[in-house]
Parts: structure tokens; sequence; C-alpha cells
């Protein structure tokens, strides 16, 4: 039997999401939990201060309303508290409504809890709430003479690191680039909002939560944590998931909010945020200013290599992302620096959204690089070529599967970069300046313990089970692939049942960790339920058979200490300017990509297009813009917060290379969800600067930037 592993499988969950069949967290209704009560969150007008009077009679006299919650009557709640074997803050307790003061602009000061959405919503506008407003600090730009280095950054990755002498290096180098680039405020923003049905169960004292996730098992431990329950007392449902992007890694406000209700009120609550509480509530990609410091031979060769990345954080909630981290492995330099510096601000705690780390940190670098390959007269390829490492610049350990040079190789054949125009602004289409660009992506392969189940029972089908989630990326069908593989099975004997909080314990869907954690750990439970299986010589009895797989954390995994392990590829991209507006439009994409093993070149294609897509607008759409007054996000909905729609991205294709990574797992499997959104916007950016001779390194590229620096016309 041929393997089912990598191949084109449609989404088996595809019929039940096309016929409107997948229940998500919102939508379950009385026959399955009882008639729900309807929450709206009312957050705070102001950005600092504090709640001097709230006066929630009117609100509660209005129809339908059963509860207004404020600080005033909110129970008491569970406190954050670091969790050391769970290095990141998902884990821990959010309370909510536990204090009058307000630490961001939108923080919830009352929930009101009706017979329906619209009384509540109605009603939420009669809280009457006077506050003592304090100033406060909002404008990142302003305040980076603020900045301090925090001891760790999120998973307890080093902030600094130095090897050899750069300074002297970099001063003695024959070639130089020097620059500083700034990377907006971003958000996730998936289809469906957070959102979370909360279902209390009186007579067990339990409550269930039926909640957009993206990790059950942090879900649980969040909300057992605030409401000081026993775990064992919360249980989550969450099969279906309309994107996360990082913003459903943890639960937030909705899902607090709306548990203390239900447990209150003894009967289901609902709440979702609105579009423009996401942007409050949420929390978002931190802004960034970058400095890169590079320094060449005439050859090219990098001699020094600095990184130096400054960012916001919420003082209450210190949170970092690793902005220059994966250059620690990217390009050999004798000399090398990376430093991460935090500047407090009183905005929401910022959090994981999209590739954290390396989307903005390659969005620098890897514009950096074409700024180098210009300097030097060589081709961006050629340049990336000549420090291509034999082993981790950093670790001094091998690496297990690098295979970027031939992602760029591969890529610029297919591309037809020998087409690319030498000199910058020197290729025209009518009215459109022509440029092409390129970059290099890499991310990291995270891994983290992970646990599932099978059952085979007497009709000889298998059943899968793991709180692991699909979030759209296609888990459902590639963890069938795996088990039908694993168990000799064709795909339909075998039904994948996850987003669970009874089921087996995984690290959910994000930081590309999903499909390789939970498809190992699938695997081995498949292995072992043979082995039972057989040693039963095959007969099944009537309650089944069922076994167990796990697989470890990257801590308890020797292969982590002895290589370096991260995915690669590279980007090409054709874009035109319009000569006289500056308008840029993509013209055509390409991404070659490596990954180890790819478990569906379907579903694979379409998260790399999908990343690739999330760069193009980290590149020329993506901002959002802060009132520096007050905290508060000015352009708070998708009419103001721009990102690439079907117009925007015409020819683009991603190609995955054929491969096994022997050191990952026993796949051979590594992340692919945030891979193409690395480096993307750099490729971007750089045939921006390919079509014009004019760099912009205040990202997103909008035309207003580029205008300036357009070649004089005649006429
Ligand atoms: Mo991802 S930003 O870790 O969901």
């Amino acid at each position: 039997m041929t393997t089912m592993i990598g191949k084109s499988v449609n989404r088996v969950d595809g019929p039940l999401k096309v016929s409107g069949q997948a229940t998500y967290a919102y939508e379950y209704w009385d026959s399955d939990v009882g008639q729900p009560l309807y929450g709206f969150i009312v957050g705070a007008t102001i950005g600092k201060g504090r709640i001097a009077r709230i006066d929630t009679t009117r609100a509660e006299r209005a129809a339908g309303v059963r509860l207004v919650m404020t600080h005033l009557n909110a129970p008491a709640q569970g406190i954050p508290t670091p969790n050391p074997s769970i290095p990141l803050p998902y884990w821990v307790a959010k309370p909510e409504l536990s204090s009058p003061d307000i630490h961001h602009y939108g923080e919830p000061v009352a929930l009101v809890v009706a017979t329906t959405f619209e009384q509540a919503r109605a009603a939420s506008s009669l809280v009457d709430v006077e506050y003592a407003a304090e100033p406060g600090h909002y404008d990142f730009a302003a305040r980076q003479g603020q900045a301090y280095a925090p001891k760790t950054l999120v998973l307890g990755i080093a902030t600094d690191t130095a090897v050899g002498d750069f300074d002297s290096a970099f001063a003695g180098a024959e070639v130089k680039v020097d620059q500083r680039y700034t990377t907006p405020y971003e958000f996730s923003q998936p289809m469906e909002p957070n959102a979370c049905l909360a279902v209390p169960h009186g007579e067990r004292e339990e409550l269930t939560a039926y909640v957009s996730t993206q990790i059950v098992a942090a879900a649980r431990a969040r909300i057992a944590n605030t409401l000081r329950m026993d775990p064992r007392r919360i249980h989550v449902v969450a099969p279906y998931i309309g994107g996360g992007f990082g913003s459903k890694l943890a639960v937030h406000a909705e899902t607090i909010l709306a548990m203390l209700a239900a447990r209150q009120l003894k009967q289901p609550v609902k709440v979702a945020m609105t579009r423009q509480q996401i942007f409050q509530l949420v929390g978002m990609r931190t802004a960034s200013s970058q400095r890169v410091r590079l320094g060449a031979e005439r050859d090219g060769r990098l001699v020094a290599l600095a990184h130096e990345a400054t960012m916001y954080t919420n003082p209450r909630q210190e949170w970092s992302e690793p902005m220059a981290a994966f250059l620690r492995s990217l390009y050999a330099a004798p000399n090398r620096l990376t430093r991460h510096r935090l500047v407090p601000l009183d905005l929401q705690g910022n959090e994981d959204i999209r590739a954290p780390g390396e989307a903005p940190g390659m969005l620098a670098l890897e514009s950096a690089m074409d700024e180098l390959a210009h300097a030097l007269a060589m081709d961006p390829v050629e340049v990336r070529i000549q420090n291509e490492p034999t082993r981790d610049p950093e670790r001094d350990v091998p690496s297990s599967d690098r295979r970027l040079v031939e992602c760029m190789r591969e890529g610029a054949r297919r591309f037809g970069w020998e087409r690319r125009p030498a000199r910058p602004a020197s290729v025209r289409d009518g009215r459109w300046l022509i440029g092409y660009g390129m970059a290099a992506a890499s991310r990291g392969h995270p891994q983290a313990p992970t646990r599932a189940r099978v059952r085979m029972d007497p009709d000889g089908n298998a059943v899968v089970q793991s709180d692991m989630t699909d979030i759209g990326t296609g888990t459902y069908t590639i963890l069938t692939q795996v088990a039908a593989d694993a168990l000799g099975l064709p795909i339909d004997r075998v039904r994948v049942e996850l987003g669970r909080s009874e089921f087996p314990a995984s690290w959910g869907s994000g930081g590309s960790w999903g499909a390789a954690n939970s498809s190992n750990a699938v695997r081995r439970a498949c292995e072992a339920l043979r082995e039972k299986l057989q040693t039963a010589d095959g007969r099944i009895p009537a309650e089944g058979l069922e076994a167990e797989g796990e697989i470890v954390g990257a801590a308890d995994d020797p292969n982590f200490k002895n290589y370096s392990m991260s995915s690669y590829g590279a980007h090409f991209a054709e874009v035109g300017v319009d000569v006289d507006t500056g308008e840029i439009r993509l013209r055509r994409m390409l991404g070659v990509f490596a990954a180890g093993r790819i478990l569906n070149q379907k579903t694979a294609r379409s998260q790399l297009i999908g990343g690739m897509t999330w760069g193009v607008g980290a590149a020329l759409h993506e901002e959002a813009v802060i009132d520096t007054r007050s905290g508060a996000f000015v352009n708070r909905d998708l009419a103001g917060y721009v990102v690439p729609v079907h117009g925007d991205i015409p020819e683009i294709d991603a190609i995955v290379l054929d491969g096994f990574d022997d050191k990952a797992n026993a796949l051979g499997a590594k992340g692919i969800g945030e891979l193409s959104i690395c480096g993307s916007g750099a490729a971007v950016a750089n045939a921006v600067f390919n079509a014009t001779g004019m760099r912009v390194r205040d990202f997103p590229i909008t035309l207003d930037k580029v205008l300036p620096g357009l070649p004089p016309q005649d006429g």
C-alpha cells in the first residue's frame, strides 16, 4: 500500500464547513446547551487612570437585562502567576473587572448580560462611568529613550548575544550598511471573532466553555486559574476555529467574563467581541524600531553582523517578540551581536501575531541584505550564498536539514530571476516601473509536549482523539492521513476528533508546532495500538482497543540540543510602481520552501500562499495607528486596517521541495504555518527598490513614502 502521507487529500472537514454544519463557538444553540443569555462588554474610554464613579442603575432597569457586572460586584479572581514549566503567558490567570484602575484604552469596565444580544448592547450604552484620567504613555517613537533590556524573551530565549568583536570588525569592514527600519502595530484579525459560550452545570458545579481558542489546555488552565476552580471542573470545547494567527493562543476578556457571568447566573452566557473591541482587548504585534548593521568584504562575505530590535511592552505583563533571534542561526559572520530592548507603554499587552519574531525581524534584516547587495553591486542571491554557514554560527552545532541555498537557486530558476533589472528604476512597462526582489525565509522548528489517543472498534474503524485544534489549517486532514498510514487503513475508516479538554493534551495550534507535534503523537499512538492488536492476535474486544502516543518538548529531546533545526525558503516578487502616483502593485510572486516532509501537499500550499500574502500585507498595507493622546487605535475596523484582498494578490505560487528531516521527528516533518510569512514582505520591499531606486525603511510602504523618490518624468 502506498503511503497516504503527503497526498493532496481534500479536507475531511470540508463538506461540514461548506454546508454550515461545522459549529463554531458562538453558534451553539438551545438544543445543545439550553437558551443562552448574551453579554456585551463595556470598554474604558480613557487609556490610563481610574473609575471615579460607575452607575449601573439605568442599565439594570433596561429591558431584558439580567446582570451588570463591574469591579464593584465582580467575584474575586486569581492573579497572573508565571508558571516556569510553561514559559508562555497563555496559561496564567487573567482577572477582569478586578479593580477601578484602568491600564489601557478599551479595558472592560462592565459586562451587561441580557436576554437578547440587542438588549445587552443597548443597555451597555446606559452604564454611566466617570473617569479620573491620568497621563499615560502611548507614543512608541517618542519613548525610545526609556528602552530597557529584559532578562529573557518569551520561551526563555536570550535577549542579547555577542560573538567576536563586532565594533572593531564593523569599523574595519570594506562595505557597510547601517540602517534603521520601523514596523507598525499589527493585529491577527481572523474572520471569526474571539467568542465564548459559557455553560454552567449547576448540579455538578462544573462549567463548559465553547470557545474559539488555539490551545485548549491553555484555555482550560487560564479559566481555572482565573475563576479559582479545579481545572477538572472546567471543560473546553473547540472543534472548529475560524482562524487564529496568534490572537487565540490565549482566551481573553470574552471568555473570562462569559464564564464569570454564567457561573453567577446559573445559565449559559455568550460573549463575542466586536471587531472594534478585538483591536483593544486582544494583544497586537508590537511596533518596532530595528537597527541592522552589516559589514562585509568586497566579495560579499560578512565580517560583522548586528541586529538590534526595540519594541514596546505593557509594564504589567512584560512580553517580548524575539525579532533578532532567528539571525543567530541564519548567516555566517565571525563577529556578531543581537539585542532586544523594551519600551514600556500604557497599551494592552502585546501577544504573538503570525510568525512572531521572524515576521518583523526578517522584514528589516532581509531589506538590509538587499541594501548590502546593492552596495556591493552583487546579485542578492549570491550575497546570501556567500554567507551560508557550514555550522550554526552561534551555537556551533550542525544543522539538521538546511536547504536555504537550494530554495534560493530553485526559486531563481523558476521565477526567471536572471531577467531582474540590473539597475534600479531602469525598466518600464507603460506607466509602470518594474522591479524584482527576493528574500530568504527561515523559521524555527518548535516542539512541545503532545499526547494523542487512538481507539480501534470491532468493526475495524479507528478514532483518533486529541485536544489539538484545527484553526483552519487542515489538522483534521493531516491527522487522518497519518493515522490511516500508520494503521494501514483507508482514510474513510479513520475519524479524527479534536478540540476537547477531555482528550489527551497538546499545545494546540501555534508557533508552527501544531502539525509536527500532533502528527508524531498520533503516529506513536497508532504504533502502540498495532502492538496491542498483535498481542491480542487481531481480536478487538467489544469496547475497542485503545492506545496513547506522546512526544516530549524540545527541552527533553536531545536533537534540539545537538542540531540547529529550522525550515527554510526563498521568496521572489515582481512589482510595478506607477511612475506618476507611486501606486504599488504586486505583479507576481513565487516562494520555494523546504520544511522536511510535507504531510499534505494541498493544505501545505494553502498555508504557504496565505503566509506569503500576510507578508505582502506587512510590506504594503497593514498598520494599526495609535492616537498618542488616548492610547486608542484609531483605525480599529477592517475598513481602516488594510489587509491584502484578492485584487492585491495576482499570480502567486508556493512550491515545497520534497524532504525528510530525520532529526526533527519520526515523520521527518517540520511546521510550515509561519515559514512563508518570514521574508515575504522583504522580497516585495526589495522589488519596490529595484523598481524605483527608492528605499523605504518605514513599513508599510505606502505610496506617499515612495512618491518623493520616483525618477523625474519628461514633460
Ligand atoms: Mo502563532 S502567532 O504562534 O498562532
